[in-house]
């Protein structure tokens, strides 16, 4: 075999064969499968379309949900996907002994086939209903993931997961109040929610953590899954530029401690703006954990370093946090909110991801 030497210094440098970067196992069609194709994907999915009358017209509010569920959707087939592919042709870090001792290869490979199928129909779903309202459907993006191992692949599918598993019910209340048609699918929308917490029982599970977390799991909002989505995503690679969608895209804040299950001190880092200089006096770190209250604590000792400013705050885990997920957040104000949408409204930087347990 002739290897260009351009394909030789890329196996040397990267130390594995040279399978392309973005390895794509989607189904045949997706996202626009003829009716035939649609069946092969329903099938592999263990379950149709649902069949009922779609919303001719939907609210501004349900619009813009679904705009984000739709790209939501999209970048998780996007995701297992590669996933799926790096399995299926045994990228270094993919094989059977980074599984752990409860899972094969073979049984990776159906579980994760039929999850990538039932994120397709989901993400057919959404647009589906988008179009039938009039309006346009979403279009891929392009993607790229931190991971490049099945654990780390795995623990970044549970957090993904969750987050969506805090949007969700978010959708629900807006589907449920914003007067439209669509309180009809607030269903619909629950159904997704236990379809996506069986997944991530699941993922769980393969790290040797009990399926369930908690009792109620983390809420959140449609601004923190925004943001968080977008962190996967090729910059200018939206074909439906993410611009149009009416949420807000926080500036970032990073959890530099490993948390643990335990009351403990968190340190943390968000970039240096000198328009809006973090303090002790105007800011506060909100937690959101479990469906509890927000609860605020105060920012300690913030300091400039270079482009950065970095702070501690207390993490009281013990005084009622769920396990899985909590989502922090900087907040204006030092105020005490009763909704996760009022911390949202108020957030400068978020949202930082903890996972314990
Ligand atoms: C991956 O799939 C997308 C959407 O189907 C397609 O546009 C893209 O070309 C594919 N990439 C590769 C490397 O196959
Ligand atoms: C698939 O493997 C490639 C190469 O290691 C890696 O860059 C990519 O992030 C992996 N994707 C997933 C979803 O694990
Ligand atoms: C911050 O500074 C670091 C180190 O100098 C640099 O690598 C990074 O790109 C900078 N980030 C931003 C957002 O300017
Ligand atoms: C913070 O809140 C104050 C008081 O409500 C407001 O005047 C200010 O513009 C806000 N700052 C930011 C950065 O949102
Ligand atoms: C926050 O609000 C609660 C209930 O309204 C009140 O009991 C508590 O004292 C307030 N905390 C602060 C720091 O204002």
């Amino acid at each position: 075999m002739r290897v260009s030497i351009v394909s030789a210094l890329a196996i040397a440098v990267t130390g594995v064969t040279s399978l392309p970067r973005y390895l794509n196992a989607t189904s045949p069609g997706f996202p626009n499968p003829s009716l035939a194709q649609l069946v092969a994907i329903e099938k592999q999915a263990g379950g149709s379309l649902p069949n009922g009358p779609l919303p001719t017209s939907l609210k501004a509010a349900a619009i813009t949900a679904l705009n984000l569920l739709a790209n939501n959707e999209l970048f998780e087939v996007a995701f297992f996907s590669e996933l799926l592919a790096n399995i299926t042709n045994n990228v270094p870090g993919y094989d059977e002994d980074a599984m752990g001792p409860h899972c094969s290869k073979p049984f990776a490979i159906k579980a994760i086939s039929a999850i990538l199928a039932q994120e397709e129909i989901h993400a057919i779903a959404a647009n589906a209903l988008l179009h039938s309202a009039g309006q346009p459907p979403i279009a891929p993006c392009q993607y790229s993931f931190p991971v490049t191992d099945f654990p780390s692949a795995i623990l970044l599918a549970e957090t993904f997961t969750d987050i969506a598993l805090g949007t969700v019910p978010a959708v629900q209340v807006i589907f449920a109040t914003d007067g439209g048609v669509e309180v009809g699918n607030v269903p619909l929308l629950g159904s997704i929610l236990a379809q996506e917490a069986e997944q991530t029982g699941w993922f769980r599970a393969l790290q040797q953590k009990t399926p369930s977390a908690a009792p109620f799991l983390t809420g959140g909002s449609a601004d923190y899954a925004f943001t968080a989505l977008q962190d996967f995503i090729v910059p200018e690679s939206c074909p439906t530029p993410l611009s149009t969608i009416p949420l807000t895209r926080f500036k970032p804040l990073t959890v530099t401690t490993k948390p643990e299950a335990r009351t403990m001190t968190l340190e943390f880092q968000v970039p240096y703006d000198p328009a809006e200089t973090v303090t002790a006096q105007q800011n506060a770190l909100v937690y959101l954990s479990g469906q509890n209250l927000p609860l605020t604590v105060p920012i300690i000792n913030p300091v400039r370093f270079g482009n950065l400013t970095v702070f501690s705050a207390s993490f009281p885990f013990d005084s009622g946090f769920a396990n899985g997920l909590t989502i922090a957040a900087v907040v204006n104000g030092t105020g005490n909110f009763t909704t996760d949408d009022a911390v949202a409204a108020a957030t400068l930087y978020g949202p930082g991801l903890i996972l314990v347990n």
